[in-house]
């Protein structure tokens, strides 16, 4: 089972596995109501309580289409920790203003979205907003000015940001009255990055858990011709006897699992088996030199 933990000192619990939306609305064949709600009843039994989902996603569509389970399912909304992101706005119907697409992490931007936001998601609050990108044309103070609003009125719970460098990270969070509980990073075998850019160490440093997006490199491990997929895929091989046999993506989100700040890992599968068979990943201890074997079929060579 996933357990519950939390975010950061101050942060709300939420489940060491996330269920990413992202993608929900990619499969033509699945995208009705009743499909929204089977995926989130099936993460509800595995004990994946949280959901991600972001203004953005599916072109400023996925979030009405949680809502409209929520709707239509009362009492599923008050099961989940609901995340959501805004901030990024494209050239689109909902976006009439937009000539080019940009990133707007204003004050009024920020309370705009998240009001229509939680419209679109049939509920009176998130219990995080973070601001998706950041916005290199706007104050700092202005960005904490917003999130600080949204917390006073309880439109939000908690703030926190996404794709931030430790610098950012740094301004804003002397900014904002409260806290910020996480900053939401690229982090995978695929993109191991932030093992060195100082995200992963300002988690651990601040004891905030990072949030890793696309933890299978966005599908990439599983591309026959990708040659760092190639080579995890058969290092994988080579230990999976060890882990009860578990499948390449529970591996997967073991190793980001394995980091000693506590990523949470965001799920981005649709089908239901594969939600099941990554959850596994919650009870994989990954022991040091399977953590360096993947880490050097990451890199293709041994550490320095
Ligand atoms: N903050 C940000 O800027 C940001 C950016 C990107 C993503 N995110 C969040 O992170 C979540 C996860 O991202 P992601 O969707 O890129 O995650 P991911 O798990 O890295 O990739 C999911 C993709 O991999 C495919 N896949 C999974 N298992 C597979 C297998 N065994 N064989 C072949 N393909 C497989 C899935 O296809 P199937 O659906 O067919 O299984 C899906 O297309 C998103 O939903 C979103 O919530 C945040």
């Amino acid at each position: 089972m996933i357990s519950q933990v939390p975010l950061s000192p101050d942060g709300p619990s939420v489940s060491q596995i996330v269920f990413g939306t992202w993608r929900l609305l990619d499969d033509d064949s699945r995208h009705t109501s009743k499909d929204t709600i089977e995926r989130l009843e099936l993460c509800l039994e595995l004990g994946i309580t949280t959901i991600d989902t972001a203004e953005i996603y599916g072109l400023y569509t996925v979030e009405s289409a949680i809502g409209a389970a929520f709707k239509e399912q009362p009492g599923l909304r008050d099961q989940f920790q609901l995340i959501s992101k805004c901030g990024i706005d494209v050239p689109s119907d909902e976006k009439k203003a937009a000539a080019l697409p940009h990133y707007n992490a204003s004050a009024s931007n920020l309370i705009h979205c998240t009001e229509k936001s939680l419209q679109l998601l049939n509920t009176d609050h998130l219990d995080l907003l973070l601001v998706h990108r950041p916005d290199w044309f706007a104050t700092a103070d202005d960005t904490a000015r917003g999130l600080n609003q949204l917390i006073s009125e309880g439109k939000i719970l908690h703030a926190g940001v996404s794709n931030y460098s430790p610098r950012q990270f740094d301004l804003l969070n002397q900014r904002v009255d409260h806290k910020l509980v996480t900053n939401q990073i690229e982090f995978s075998l695929m993109s191991p990055g932030a093992l060195d850019d100082g995200s992963l160490t300002q988690c651990e440093q601040l004891r905030i858990r990072p949030m890793a997006w696309s933890p299978l490199g966005g599908g990439r491990l599983f591309d026959k011709n990708d040659e760092a997929g190639q080579r995890i895929r058969s290092c994988m091989a080579g230990m999976r006897s060890k882990y009860n046999d578990a499948a390449d993506d529970a591996l997967a989100f073991a190793w980001v699992m394995a980091h000693p700040s506590g990523p949470l890992t965001i799920l981005g599968s649709n089908r239901p088996e594969r939600i099941r068979s990554t959850a596994q990943a919650a009870s994989i201890k990954l022991d040091r030199q399977d953590c360096y074997s993947l880490w050097q079929a990451a890199h293709g060579h041994p550490v320095p």
